[in-house]
């Protein structure tokens, strides 16, 4: 055959095309359902982070029979912020989360922290929050009358809280809360007084703080008859370290290939075809899903990079909650020569200047240990840890020699505080919402990220949390209720995920209707 007339190669080529166009089509469509099938019955499923939630999601993944998930943890031990440490000589103490805050009253509802507690038989003691002696710049002081008050106003704004709530009244700060029930801390001793209640559960100041959100939370974990669990607080002293609710968890269901350690993610890119993360090391991981558990802190800081750049809609919300800082500070010595309450309350000029300490050298907790601690929050947790060790050491053992004039304190034998917020890997404690955090801005910070109709990107954790936020209940129910939140969408091929607002709107801005 020489020359075919043009009208015939025409169709010859047409026919070419065709076939080719037939084949890819195939080969598409094959390939479409080879995807949509695995990724409806075995999706790969890539889990940042080995917190609570991290782990109490995968343990749902494979409790749904989807066991092609990965854990990538860049720590070397599973656990996040339930972290601990061997002090002194060779006590286990805790530098992130230390209590089961509220357990179960009769047959009601249980934290539960609780349940992993009792199921793996974490020692845990009642903390007695009124077991307490009052100081100041003078010494041994008692102004437990003020500290009931500031007990009182506490509940008062969390009633005035309710109210907002039940009235539909905007968000006010928890300062202005107090204003209006007539708390105005005039006082080192007020002021004190309301830090131990406020700013040590919250991490963050009243003026910080959402009062409706402050309330909601205190009374979803607290108040039994708003479905919390109880108002009991209980301080692991367990010496494996508090993590033993999760590592012993963990042991039951998580096989090695499925956890991978010592690697700390770079970036995590997603598209159509799928999510990849790549490593500190260079090492790039496919997979299908992203469940992202890492702090609102790491979010925040860009520790890890999203490719493409997360929507606006989430940014505004990363970048509108709190990451708030709670250093404890511990210290050593020979011999006990503190309070025997459990703890002690420190006021000083400053508000918020070395507040609040805890003996661990007392019959219920340590005895014997030698070990003492005291906290700071927020603002001045971020001043501690620009300061070296020595001199965060001699303002202790200042306030120290204060609130025991009489006492001949010897140097500590051993000083250690963490520095939460200059970790990379969590920039801060746990969450807190300000008054400028709406419903809204809540619901898009939990929202998955969908590209080309599938919903690559879920985020769960303490932060997520609506009625938790900042406690390990947080972090345990958002990794359950988010991972399954996945499967519906994982086992219906096609799904809506968790849905966002694409802007967030205030309905009178400044007086325009
Ligand atoms: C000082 C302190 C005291 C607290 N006290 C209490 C308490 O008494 N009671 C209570 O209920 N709650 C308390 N909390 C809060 C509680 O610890 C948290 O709410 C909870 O542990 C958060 O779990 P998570 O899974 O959401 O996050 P995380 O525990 O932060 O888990 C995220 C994981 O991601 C890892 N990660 C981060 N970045 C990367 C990266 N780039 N690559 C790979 N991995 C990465 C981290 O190492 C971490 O393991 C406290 C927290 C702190 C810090
Ligand atoms: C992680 O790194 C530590 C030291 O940095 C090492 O001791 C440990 O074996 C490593 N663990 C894994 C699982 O690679
Ligand atoms: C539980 O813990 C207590 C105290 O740590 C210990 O005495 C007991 O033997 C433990 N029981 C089990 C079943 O592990
Ligand atoms: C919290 O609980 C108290 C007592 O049950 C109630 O009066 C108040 O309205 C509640 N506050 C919020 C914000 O739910
Ligand atoms: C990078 O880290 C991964 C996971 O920890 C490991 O499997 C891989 O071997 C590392 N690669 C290099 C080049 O070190
Ligand atoms: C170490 O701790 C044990 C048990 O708490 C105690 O008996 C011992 O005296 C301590 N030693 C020092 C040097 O503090």
């Amino acid at each position: 055959m020489t020359a075919l007339s043009p009208i015939l190669r025409g169709l010859a080529l047409l026919t070419l095309c065709l076939v080719s166009l037939n084949a890819g089509v195939q080969a598409f469509s094959q390939g479409d359902t080879t995807t949509r099938d695995s990724l409806q019955s075995n999706p790969r499923i890539l889990v940042l982070g080995g917190g609570v939630a991290g782990i109490i999601a995968a343990r749902t993944l494979h409790q749904n029979g989807l066991d092609n998930f990965l854990i990538i943890e860049a720590r070397d031990e599973i656990g996040g912020r339930l972290r601990s440490h061997t002090f002194g000589n060779g006590t286990t103490i805790e530098l992130g989360a230390n209590w089961v805050q509220g357990t179960q009253v009769g047959g009601g509802p249980s934290n539960p922290i609780w349940d992993l507690a009792r199921k793996h038989n974490v020692t845990t003691v009642f903390n007695d929050y009124s077991s307490i002696i009052t100081y100041d710049e003078a010494g041994p002081v008692d102004y437990i009358d003020v500290v009931d008050d500031a007990v009182d106003n506490l509940d008062k704004i969390t009633e005035l809280a309710g109210e907002r709530v039940a009235g539909n009244l905007v968000d006010l700060n928890a300062r202005a809360g107090y204003s209006l029930v007539g708390a105005k801390p005039q006082s080192p001793h007020a002021r004190a007084a309301e830090y131990w209640n406020f700013d040590w559960e919250y991490g963050d100041t009243p003026s910080g703080s959402s009062l409706v959100a402050a309330g909601l939370n205190n009374n979803f974990t607290f108040d039994t008859d708003q479905g919390g669990f109880s108002d009991e607080n209980r301080l692991s002293i367990d010496q494996r370290g508090f993590k033993t609710i999760i590592t012993e968890e963990a042991k039951a269901f998580l096989r090695p290939s499925q956890l991978l350690l010592n690697s700390t993610v770079k970036s995590v890119r997603y598209g159509n075809s799928g999510v990849q993360v790549t490593l500190a090391n260079g090492t790039s991981i496919s997979g299908d899903y992203v469940l992202c558990t890492f702090s609102l802190g790491v979010l925040q800081n860009d520790d890890v990079e999203f490719d493409p750049e997360l929507p606006d809609w989430k940014m505004e919300a990363i970048q509108s909650l709190t990451m708030t800082t709670y250093t404890k500070i511990f210290l050593k010595y020979e011999r006990k020569f503190w309070f025997d309450t459990e703890m002690g309350l420190y006021a000083d000029k400053e508000r918020g200047r070395y507040p609040v300490w805890q003996s661990l050298d007392h019959p219920k907790f340590l005895q014997g240990s030698g070990i003492l601690f005291v906290t700071v929050t927020g603002q001045y947790s971020e001043r501690i840890e620009a300061l070296p060790d020595r001199q965060v050491q001699s303002e202790v053992m200042g306030v120290l020699r204060s609130m025991f004039p009489k006492t001949d304190i010897p140097p500590a034998s051993d000083f250690f505080f963490p520095r939460w917020h200059s970790d990379p890997l969590y920039r801060g404690s746990y969450s807190n919402w300000p008054a400028s955090f709406t419903r809204d801005h809540h619901d898009n910070f939990r929202a998955s990220v969908s590209v080309g109709g599938r919903e690559r990107l879920w985020f769960a954790g303490e932060a997520t949390s609506f009625k938790y936020f900042g406690f390990l209940h947080g972090a345990y129910t958002e990794g359950l209720d988010v991972a399954q939140e996945m499967i519906k969408c994982i086992r219906r091929g096609q799904c809506t995920g968790l849905s966002h607002f694409d802007e967030v709107r205030n309905v009178h801005p400044y007086g325009t209707n």
